[in-house]
């Protein structure tokens, strides 16, 4: 079953076409980056704009690059939810138009059930190994910070997630601190790599060992107070330090919260995905600490990380085989659905009332 997917939660508008399998056939993504990064951030007007100017283009795109274009699509899966509303209404009204105009069966998917499948999407020249169930997720990027256990598609816990900042959040706001220009992690991520991760003691967040939840504001307004006392540094080799010590925070609480979601589930792989997943302090980090405690780590390849239409795809073409299907009356999901409540926070929180 070949699936057009759509995507267009946040400021990526984005069409697919993947099978069941996993396989890659097209996948195209317009970036709005440039459109947002005189404001620092995304703009959710200016969002769902580009989205309604960009849309139709992006799927032709992706259709053009599949053979038998149009007509090699069996279904059609669109994210419905969590994101701007007015950004996802675009997507929505063009996925309902689109199946229904071709007699199509149409499926609404949660974007963060797309991030935590993308590590099977199989593209062509990737040999990298697919994740094996059950793993944990970590889910890093602007808009989420997030640790999961995923046992199959249909069988993902939330263990933990940030309270306040997401980690990619956390960097650009940093980097706007820094007066780095937006979005800010490559470039944290580049001076970091020159930096002292030492130089500064910035605070770790919430170093309790068994909470699986973040919180990264703090980390930020110590990096503000910084700025505010000393100024933003003048010379490279001194922004580096900065960059470099705030990162090695960041890295170090995410890593150290993945291995001990692994010890809790018991799990032995561990995937990481989102945005920040490209950040090369994260990726070595993880790689040794991961080895250290036998845990087989899984970065996905950069365009399954970020937003993409691909997971939409995948994440709707394994609801449409179990047989899941939506009329053109889908809303978007007006708050996050979430995921079942699992086996390991039951434990958690039964062992929390017996302290
Ligand atoms: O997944 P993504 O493309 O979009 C969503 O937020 O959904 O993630 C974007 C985030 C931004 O906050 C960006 O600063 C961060 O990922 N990011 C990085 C790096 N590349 C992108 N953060 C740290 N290091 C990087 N190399
Ligand atoms: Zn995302």
């Amino acid at each position: 079953m070949r699936v057009l997917g759509i995507e267009s939660s946040c400021d990526e508008t984005a069409a697919a076409v993947v099978d069941e399998h996993g396989h890659v056939f097209a996948d195209e993504v317009a970036s709005q980056v440039k459109l947002h990064a005189p404001f620092g951030g995304v703009v959710p007007e200016l969002a769902s704009r580009a989205h309604m100017e960009n849309i139709a283009a992006v799927v032709d795109r992706a259709l053009a690059a599949v053979p038998g274009g149009l007509d090699a699509v069996d279904a059609v899966s669109v994210t419905r939810g969590p994101g701007l509303v007015g950004a996802l209404l675009v997507g929505m009204q063009f996925a309902k138009a689109f199946a229904w105009s071709r007699g199509l069966p149409l499926v609404g998917v949660s974007h963060l059930e797309g991030h935590l499948l993308a590590g099977h999407l199989v593209r062509p020249g990737d040999g990298g190994a697919p994740p094996v169930f059950p793993y944990v997720a970590l889910l890093v990027s602007g808009g989420h910070t997030a640790l999961y256990a995923v046992r199959g598609p249909d069988d993902i816990e939330l263990l933990g997630q940030t309270r306040d900042d997401a980690a990619g959040e956390a960097f650009d706001k940093v980097a706007k601190l820094l007066g780095l220009g937006y979005p800010g992690g490559p470039v944290v991520d580049r001076l970091a790599a020159t930096g002292d991760t030492a130089r500064h003691d910035f605070p770790r967040p919430l170093p309790q060992r068994d909470s699986l939840e973040f919180s990264f504001s703090g980390l930020k307004t110590a990096v503000a107070q910084f700025v505010r006392t000393n100024g933003v540094p003048t010379d490279e080799a001194s922004l580096a330090d900065v960059c470099a010590s705030f990162q090695r925070v960041v890295v170090e609480t995410l890593v150290r919260k993945a291995l001990a979601a692994c010890a809790q589930t018991g799990f032995t792989s561990l995937v990481i995905t989102g945005g920040v997943a490209a950040n090369r302090g994260l990726r070595t980090h993880a790689a040794t600490e991961c080895a250290r405690a036998g845990v087989t780590v899984v970065v996905p390849p950069f365009a399954s990380c970020t937003d993409n239409a691909a997971m939409i795809a995948y994440a709707g073409a394994l609801r449409l085989v179990r047989g899941e299907r939506h009329g053109i009356d889908m809303a978007p999901f007006s708050r996050d659905p979430g995921f079942r409540r699992g086996k390991v926070r039951e434990a958690r929180e039964s062992a929390k009332k017996r302290r």
